[in-house]
């Protein structure tokens, strides 16, 4: 998978893409990550990449110029198919979404800074928009990464164990389960006892019922089309679950 990044502060990403799941995945070659300064594509002495909105109000905003040739210089190098613009206007990212764009071959995530970019950016370079929450960021750098972070992980390759993935909240639709580690007792809270004793179908058994406690407790509105497995050990905990989230009892 290739990533192309739009973004005026590129020293922002170097960091993170050195360390870990994402430095691991690029030195392998499975990610590629390529970050892009729209200001290399500008053309006047000071470098210009805003300018003050018509219209008048606060701020400036990211012109077209830059961002379009340096979205068009990677379409020249590579077919590219989406172009995503960073923005709290955007559809609202949740793991569905990043499986769907884990499967897309390449991608350039666009950053805006200021007060945004000039519309006709989004009318006609952008594919999709993305949000990562209703709450205003002072860029699209630190979603952008979100983004990158998210997706990468679910791109074949990316995280060595797959079954990491596969116990991470969400994956399944609802949160993940609890962790332990040794120390088998820490101040007094011991790890529970079925996760010492080797019986793997207990632990399974043990794993689903706290994953759907705590969605229960915490993200009710996950608890869709459960089995009849799930809606047992629901019982077992005491949880009430309304009768349009049992869809799929089957
Ligand atoms: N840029 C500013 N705020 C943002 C948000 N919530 N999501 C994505 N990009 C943003």
């Amino acid at each position: 998978m290739r990533i192309d990044i739009l973004t005026l502060f590129p020293e922002i990403f170097e960091a993170a893409l050195k360390i870990g799941v994402l430095g691991r995945a690029i030195a392998k070659g499975i990610l590629q990550v390529n970050l892009v300064n729209p200001r290399d594509f500008t053309h006047d002495r000071h470098r210009t990449v805003d300018d003050a909105p018509y219209g008048g109000g606060a701020g400036m905003v990211m012109t077209c110029p830059p961002v379009f040739e340096a979205v068009e210089s990677l379409i020249n190098q590579n077919s590219l198919e989406h172009v995503v613009l960073l923005s709290p206007r955007g559809r609202r990212l949740d793991q569905e979404r990043v499986r769907e764009m884990a499967g897309w071959k390449d991608m350039v995530l666009l950053c805006a800074r200021y007060e945004g970019m000039d519309e006709r950016i989004s009318q006609t370079l952008v594919t999709d928009e993305v949000s990562i929450g209703d709450y205003v960021l002072s860029g699209g750098e630190a979603a952008a990464l979100v983004v990158v972070e998210a997706v990468s992980r679910m791109a074949p390759g990316v995280v060595g164990n797959w079954e990491s993935v596969d116990t991470d909240s969400f994956y399944h639709g609802i949160l993940g389960y609890p962790q332990y580690t040794r120390p088998p007792v820490f101040r007094g809270k011991e790890v529970p006892p079925v996760l010492l004793e080797g019986n793997h179908e207990a632990i399974r058994i043990y794993r689903r019922r706290e994953a759907l406690r705590a969605t229960w407790l915490r993200r009710p509105d996950l608890l869709q089309n459960l089995s009849k497995e799930d809606l047992k050990l629901l019982a077992e905990i005491g949880a009430e679950i309304p009768p349009s989230h049992k869809e799929n009892s089957s």
